[in-house]
C-alpha cells in the first residue's frame, strides 16, 4: 500500500538542496549571497525554536544572515528605526520579524514598515492584497509551503471542498486565499462557526491551525479526506510535540495526512528560503513609492 504521509522533511530537504545550488551559482555573478535579517524579541520559547530552525537552514544554503535579538522592553519606535535601516541595506533581501510581538508593540504598524520587496513573510498588506487579487508576489510561508507539498505529491486539489480551521493572519486567512487560487471551494471555520461538524463532514481537504492538541478526531471527518496539520503543541507531561489532529484516530480514515513533527514545519522554513531568493533575484517588481 502507498504511504498516506505527506513528508515535509523529505520535500523540504529537496528544496533546500536546490536552493543551495542556486545560491552557489548566483553568487558568482551577483558577488554576494542572499541576505536575511531575522528580528526576534527574546520572550517566547517557541519563537526561539523557530528561529533556530530558520537560522540553521539559512546557514546550510550559504545565506548571509543577521540576527537581531531584542529585549522585550524595546520601544516600538526603535523597532521601526531598525527596520528602516534594514530596508535600505543592500546586502539584506529579506526581513522577518518573528511573531507574536509583545502587547505594547503595534504589530500591524511594524509589519507595514517592512518594504514589500523584503517582506519574505508575505504579511504586508501589499503582498496579501496581491494574493487576494490572484497576482501573488511574496506569499506567506506556511500556506505556500503547504501548496508546494501538494504539488510535489502531484495532488490535484482543484474543485475540492476545502475547510480551513482557524482564521489567523499567519496561516488561516492566507491559506484560504491560496486554496481559492488553486480552485478549491473554500470555507474558513472559526470560533463563531455554527454547525462545525457539518462543515468538517463536507470537507475533502482540511487544514487545521488552531494550536489545540489532538482537537480533530475520526468522528469529525469523512473517509478519504486529506488532512494538513499545522499545529505544534508541546505536551508537558511527556515532553513531546503533537499537532492539532489526533493522528492515530484519523489515520485509517484519511487519504493523505501531514505528520507532526516533520510535515508543515520544515515546509515553512524551506519556503522562507525560497522567498528570500526571490527577493535577492528581484523576481517581483514594486512601485518604489509604496
Ligand atoms: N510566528 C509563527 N509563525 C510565524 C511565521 O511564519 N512568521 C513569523 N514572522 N512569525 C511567526
Amino acid at each position: 500500500m502507498l504511504s498516506k504521509i505527506l513528508d515535509g522533511n523529505k520535500i523540504s530537504k529537496k528544496i533546500i538542496q536546490k536552493i543551495k545550488k542556486e545560491v552557489k551559482y548566483e553568487n558568482r555573478f551577483r558577488k554576494r549571497p542572499p541576505g536575511l535579517a531575522v528580528i526576534w524579541i527574546n520572550n517566547n520559547i517557541s519563537s526561539k525554536i523557530y528561529i533556530k530552525k530558520k537560522t540553521i537552514a539559512c546557514n546550510a544554503v550559504g545565506f548571509y544572515t543577521e540576527e537581531w535579538k531584542l529585549k522585550s522592553s524595546i520601544k516600538e519606535q526603535d523597532i521601526l528605526i531598525l527596520i528602516k535601516k534594514l530596508n535600505n541595506e543592500e546586502k539584506i533581501d529579506g526581513i522577518l520579524i518573528q511573531l507574536p510581538l509583545p502587547s505594547h508593540i503595534n504589530t500591524q504598524k511594524v509589519i507595514e514598515s517592512i518594504h514589500p520587496k523584503k517582506d519574505v513573510d508575505g504579511f504586508h498588506p501589499y503582498n496579501i492584497g496581491c494574493l487576494c487579487q490572484k497576482k501573488p508576489k511574496l506569499r506567506p510561508c506556511t500556506p505556500k509551503g503547504i501548496m508546494t507539498l501538494f504539488k510535489e505529491y502531484h495532488l490535484s486539489i482543484q474543485g475540492l471542498n476545502a475547510t480551513v480551521i482557524g482564521a489567523s493572519n499567519i496561516v488561516g486567512r492566507p491559506m484560504a486565499l491560496e486554496l481559492l487560487l488553486s480552485g478549491c471551494t473554500t470555507t474558513i471555520v472559526h470560533r463563531f462557526t455554527k454547525n462545525l461538524k457539518q462543515h468538517l463532514q463536507n470537507a475533502d481537504l482540511i487544514i487545521i491551525a488552531i494550536g489545540k492538541a489532538n482537537f480533530l478526531h475520526n468522528k469529525n471527518i469523512k473517509k478519504g479526506t486529506i488532512i494538513v496539520d499545522v499545529g505544534i503543541n508541546r505536551i508537558e507531561k511527556t515532553n513531546t510535540i503533537v499537532g492539532d489532529v489526533d493522528f492515530e484516530s484519523v489515520y485509517s480514515h484519511v487519504s493523505y495526512i501531514t505528520p507532526v513533527p516533520g510535515g508543515v514545519g520544515p515546509m515553512t522554513v524551506a519556503t522562507l528560503l525560497q522567498n528570500t531568493v526571490a527577493g535577492y533575484k528581484k523576481k517581483y517588481t514594486y512601485d518604489e513609492n509604496i
